[in-house]
């Protein structure tokens, strides 16, 4: 008896939910032959008791068949994720996540993406731990903001490792599918890929995971807020009149799914000159404080036009990184420390909470178009117009 024959043999031991089996896999790290006993051990990546009982019965018959007596199967899993949120009721689908972040807009290409990934990147140079998840399935930017595009998760049996860049870990569609493809795609299906992106992504025990949504009030906002309790919602807008219409939408959101405001940064405000450094106002500046102020909420940054600031997008190369002493760098280390103190106060009142957007209506049943627990739950303070998408 070698090794080699119990090789061959563990081979008819397909992993559970899977084709393959767990020698294709490379699970099996060491075989022990003494006597008539046989010591395997396995390395797996799944968390859950019945994938682990399933195995060490598989490969104990296996070896029986060879004739051994006894058989020792050794399973080593990761541990199962501990609750580290703080959110002390609803649902939370990514406990190992302390605290989420939505950021939002009412409307498209205000700087949303720019706006997560220099917030998150900030956050990082601050000690805290960061993720990244770019949640807009249809146009997924962050990879080329973070200088990841084209680079492919590991993938661990049925989950998926996340990328890593700037301190911060990251995870989007686009680095899950080929470049330059697009995806049609039903709401249920982006419920399902969102639910996907916080259950079967093997975030860190993180600090903050900073979540980049697609522009408006829709299904993405409203399962995201389901999925976990989400401790701070941002509003991007650009000072114009027509961008700060749309943040109300956004903000009347962040209203009706329980979400604590954490405030609007003011993107595009001013520019910044690259020959002469000096500030000139072409959007406006500071238009954006009313209407905050409309929701309790602050004014969390100010943020000018800079062509760094593209360039840096474009790049890859975000400009809190790379330019950590540009007027805009500051700005962004200004949010992240109001958005941070923010959440902890948050934290301090008793958490975010999530129970009161749970879905009513049964399984296969939209809320939203029913109204649902979302609008039916809204606060008193609350503003006509598109609101989740629930009304
Ligand atoms: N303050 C700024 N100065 C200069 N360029 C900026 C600034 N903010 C964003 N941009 C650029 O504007 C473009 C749109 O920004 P971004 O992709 O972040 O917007 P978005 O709101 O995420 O868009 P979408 O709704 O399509 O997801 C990008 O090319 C970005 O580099
Ligand atoms: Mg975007």
């Amino acid at each position: 008896m070698t090794n080699e024959t119990i090789l061959e043999a563990l081979k008819n031991v397909t992993y559970p939910g899977f084709t393959k089996d767990i020698v294709t896999f490379g699970f099996v790290k060491d075989i022990q032959i003494q006597g008539d006993k046989a010591v395997i051990s396995v390395d797996i990546t799944s968390s859950a008791p019945e994938v682990k009982a399933q195995i060490t019965e598989d490969v104990t018959a296996e070896l029986r068949k060879l004739g051994f007596l006894a058989v020792d199967v050794h399973i080593t899993a990761p541990q199962a994720p501990k609750q580290l949120s703080n959110s002390v009721s609803g649902k939370n689908i990514a406990p190992q996540v302390k605290n989420f972040v939505m950021v939002s807009s009412g409307k498209g290409g205000v700087g949303k993406s720019t706006t997560s990934v220099n917030l998150a990147i900030a956050m990082a140079m601050q000690g805290k731990k960061v993720g990244l998840l770019d949640a807009d399935i249809y146009g997924p930017n962050i990879p080329r903001m973070m200088g990841l595009n084209g680079v492919k998760p590991e993938i661990q049996g049925n989950k998926v490792q996340p990328l890593k860049a700037y301190g911060v870990e990251m995870m989007s569609m686009g680095s899950l599918m080929e470049e330059g493809q697009s995806l049609i795609w039903r709401g249920s299906m982006i419920m399902k890929a969102i639910e996907q992106f916080l259950r079967d992504i093997l975030w860190s025990e993180l600090d903050v995971l900073v979540i980049d949504m697609p522009p408006g009030t829709g299904d993405a906002q409203l399962t995201l807020a389901q999925s976990v309790p989400v401790t701070a919602g941002i509003v991007v807008t650009t000072p114009q009149q027509v961008s700060l219409d749309d943040s109300r939408r956004s903000l009347d959101m962040f209203e009706k799914l329980h979400i604590p405001i954490a405030g609007v940064v003011e993107n595009m405000s001013g520019f910044i000159c690259p020959s002469c450094d000096e500030e000139s106002d072409i959007f406006g500046m500071g238009t954006s404080k009313a209407v905050a102020s409309e929701y309790g909420a602050e004014l969390i940054a100010q943020v000018p036009i800079e062509p760094a600031i593209r360039v840096g997008g474009d790049t890859g190369q975000p400009i809190t990184f790379h330019q950590p002493d540009s007027e805009t760098a500051k700005r962004y280390h200004t949010a992240s420390s109001n958005l941070l103190a923010f959440i902890d106060k948050v934290n301090a009142e008793g958490g975010a909470d999530n129970s009161a957007v749970q879905p009513t209506t049964p399984p296969g049943v939209s809320a939203c178009s029913t109204g649902g627990a979302a609008a039916s739950q809204a606060p008193a303070h609350t503003k006509s117009g598109g609101g989740c998408g629930c009304n």
